[in-house]
């Protein structure tokens, strides 16, 4: 028996139920909580959706993903038949007002068996369109105005734009109060990242120097070998900027550049991560050409395989602008930051799936070494790989053994999988037992979605407008197109991208 506190009694209603993303990623990740005895001692699971199941099938469906895309994949532990009678399918059609009823019904009838009420969770795992209706149609339920008890989880993309955002923000406070929705963003539940602040302020050795006068730059890579995977659909009225920039990179950014919150409290950090936000300089339709690069793959070889180019995609336009890459540099301009260039990348199709930030530190003021010393001389950084390495480099000059004086570049490494058992959990893991828990402080506030929609508005919008002459500008395999190296060698330097420290 594992010794912690477990979350109160819970009931999760999963809009969405028989999509992929509770197929995927929700429902292996309760199982892994309860596996892990992290689940209500009393829950419940309900899955809506229009297609018709009768529970059993329903439940077989689950196992079925869970097997496939869970971590523990076929190690089920025993745990199944018991987790499994918690979970309960409910046919509805959720654009019809008299369905909601079923769902107070059921929240009734699970207060009596559990004997207390329970938290109750609505999680949006649906289309963006259909988020709207379906908040206001339970918003017309008695326990939505339960700011203590009732939940509403929110997946991104939130809004597609800072106007829709925005209309989508006052829709749901409209309904509920801020302290119940819980908008996700996937990236803030990764052990990795949530590390970053055991790192930055948990030691005393690197808070000194984490700032303008001793960091020259700031990287992170967000780069992914899949293509648009069957979501051509979604993807056409998104694009890597919208997808990945707004909010998983923007929000590395923040926990890159916050300032040392004074408490754990969820809106503590939530307030240090919008000054950033809010800090980030604007950047002018005239200047976009020098800040932001964009990119959309060709049709190519990846590892060895043909794969099509973006637009041969299913669901995809023949003749599509849409982003499958994007590459920014931004400022954050307060006293910590000004002037140092934080560079982002993303991209769909690209050479490795790596996930890193790179802490560029400026080289040592005065080198007292005779020259043939210094040769390989590299300045100081701080690696931080997200995924799939999950480890932090600090790189540093030794002394390579020997008579004659000659300095080498070597790392410090902490890795995760040396370190610990490795059973890590994931991401969503996390954040359902946070959402449980009433823990909100993984999760985005309604002004930090904003003021990040603000930072990328005049990108989108000057994108929207010229049309790209050279789309498809990058072949598959590749680390994006040219245009993305220039926006960094402009400036002296150069993408960083590690070798993996263990061989598969
Ligand atoms: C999602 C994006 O938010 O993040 C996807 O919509 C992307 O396009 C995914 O593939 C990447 O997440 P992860 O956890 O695999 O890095």
């Amino acid at each position: 028996m594992q010794n912690h506190k477990r979350p109160p009694a819970s009931l999760l209603f999963i809009f969405g139920g028989s999509g992929d993303l509770n197929f995927r990623k929700l429902s292996p990740a309760l199982y892994n909580l309860f596996i892990d005895e992290w689940m209500p001692e009393k829950f419940g699971i309900v899955g809506i959706g229009r297609t018709p199941f009768t529970d059993e099938n329903y439940r077989a469906k689950l196992l079925d993903g869970i097997k496939q895309f869970s971590r523990r994949k076929d190690e089920q532990n025993g745990k199944w038949q018991q987790f499994s009678q918690q979970i309960t399918y409910l046919q509805m059609d959720a654009e019809k007002d008299e369905e909601y009823q079923k769902i107070a019904e059921i929240v009734k009838t699970k207060e009596q068996e559990f004997g207390v009420h329970p938290n109750v969770i609505f999680y949006m795992a649906v289309a963006p369109q259909l988020v709207p209706d379906i908040a206001k149609k339970l918003g017309s339920l008695n326990i939505c105005t339960d700011t203590k008890y009732t939940r509403i989880v929110v997946e991104k993309p939130f809004g597609h734009d800072l106007q829709s955002a925005h209309d989508l923000n006052k829709l749901l406070m409209g309904m509920f109060s801020e302290e119940q929705i819980y908008r996700i963003d996937h990236y803030l539940g990764k052990e990795t990242v949530q590390n970053i602040l055991a790192l930055r302020f948990a030691n005393a050795l690197f808070e000194p120097i984490w700032n303008k006068n001793y960091i020259e730059h700031v990287q992170i890579t967000a780069a992914e070998t899949v293509g648009v995977e069957g979501r051509g659909g979604y993807y056409e009225t998104s694009g890597a900027l919208r997808d990945m920039v707004q909010n998983h990179i923007l929000q590395l950014v923040c926990m890159i550049g916050m300032e040392a919150p004074v408490s754990f409290d969820a809106d503590e950090i939530r307030n240090k991560k919008v000054d950033v936000l809010n800090a980030i300089r604007k950047i002018s339709k005239d200047e976009v050409h020098e800040y932001a690069v964009r990119g959309q793959y060709s049709e190519g070889w990846m590892k060895g395989e043909k794969v099509p180019g973006y637009k041969q995609e299913k669901s995809v336009s023949p003749n599509s602008n849409i982003d499958t890459f994007a590459a920014v540099k931004f400022y954050i301009d307060n006293w910590r930051w000004q002037d140092v260039p934080f560079y982002v990348r993303t991209g769909k199709r690209l050479h490795d799936k790596t996930s890193i930030i790179t802490i560029q530190f400026k080289p040592a003021p005065q080198y007292a070494f005779p020259e043939e010393a210094t040769e390989t001389w590299r300045a100081n950084r701080l690696t931080i790989s997200i995924q799939p390495e999950m480890d932090i480099r600090l790189r540093f000059q030794s002394k390579r053994p020997g008579q004659s004086m000659i300095l080498n570049p070597v790392d410090m490494i902490f890795s995760y999988k040396d370190a610990y058992d490795g059973n890590e959990p994931e991401a969503y893991e996390t954040l359902l037992l946070d959402v449980m828990e009433g823990n909100a402080t993984l999760f985005m506030r309604s002004d930090q979605v904003e003021a990040a929609w603000k930072i990328i508005m005049p990108i989108l919008e000057t994108w929207e407008a010229r049309p790209p002459v050279d789309f498809p500008n990058y072949s598959p395999d590749s680390w994006g197109p040219e245009d993305a190296e220039a926006i960094i060698a402009r400036d002296g330097h150069n993408w960083i991208t590690l070798p993996p420290l263990h061989q598969e």
